[in-house]
């Protein structure tokens, strides 16, 4: 399943972030990429290592903790920090799949890669080409979003970028382990996630339909997930 998650950044934070990037140390996107996914990436990547980037970085990891959106479709139990790319003129990423295992940097802590999210920060004005091709279980599906919106998708999934013919194409990228490594697991909770939410609306937290099924949503949690 692939998740919209807009808004996770608003206007003005998408342009402070810019602000820095514009004067960030930008790398070929080669460093950091996979023996098969070598070959076909042609982009440029913030170095991880700059203070700056960091800082970037952390400030998405707060944003995105104030997203109850987020934690509900993802259950992150460890997110990779952030980071940041950005797509020029005849830049393009061909169909690959993310590494399964990445290590966390700095740290001795691997992470299984069940989501994969992509942040944008450029309007889709600003840039053609540049879409994220996800290929699901069923079809191919073309994601290009505005400015500070998400998509999160499996990470087992193939994709690439489709060339960019105008302008820069700029995003944050990053994975997540969630505490439920089922995909199909993390949809159901998710879905009667969301069905709680839209009965608490229209009923009021304290309906019992609404305890009901809260009741049965962390039931279910207790058995699913991992800590
Ligand atoms: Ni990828």
């Amino acid at each position: 399943m692939i998740i919209v998650i807009p808004q996770v950044l608003n206007l003005d934070q998408v342009k402070q972030m810019r602000q820095h990037m514009d004067q960030a140390n930008w790398q070929d996107g080669r460093n950091t990429a996979g023996t098969q996914a070598i070959g076909n990436k042609h982009n440029q990547q913030l170095d991880q290592d700059d203070p700056l980037t960091q800082q970037l970085a952390d400030f998405i990891l707060a944003a995105l903790a104030r997203q109850p959106e987020f934690v509900a479709a993802a259950l992150p139990l460890k997110i990779l920090p952030p980071m940041f790319n950005r797509y020029r003129q005849g830049e393009t990423y061909g169909l690959h799949v993310d590494n399964a295992i990445r290590l966390i940097p700095g740290s001795a802590t691997r992470l299984r890669t069940d989501l994969s999210a992509t942040l944008f920060l450029a309007e889709q004005n600003e840039y053609e080409g540049g879409e994220l091709e996800i290929e699901d279980q069923y079809d191919t599906q073309r994601i290009k979003l505005d400015a500070g919106d998400m998509v999160l998708y499996p990470s087992t999934s193939l994709h690439r970028i489709t060339p960019v013919t105008r302008g820069q194409r700029l995003a944050a990228f990053f994975w997540i382990q969630s505490m439920v490594r089922q995909h199909e697991q993390r949809q159901a909770l998710y879905q009667l996630d969301n069905t709680i939410r839209s009965l608490t609306t229209d009923l009021g937290q304290d309906a019992k339909p609404v305890l009901d099924l809260t009741q049965v949503y962390h039931k279910l949690l207790r058995q699913l997930a991992d800590t």
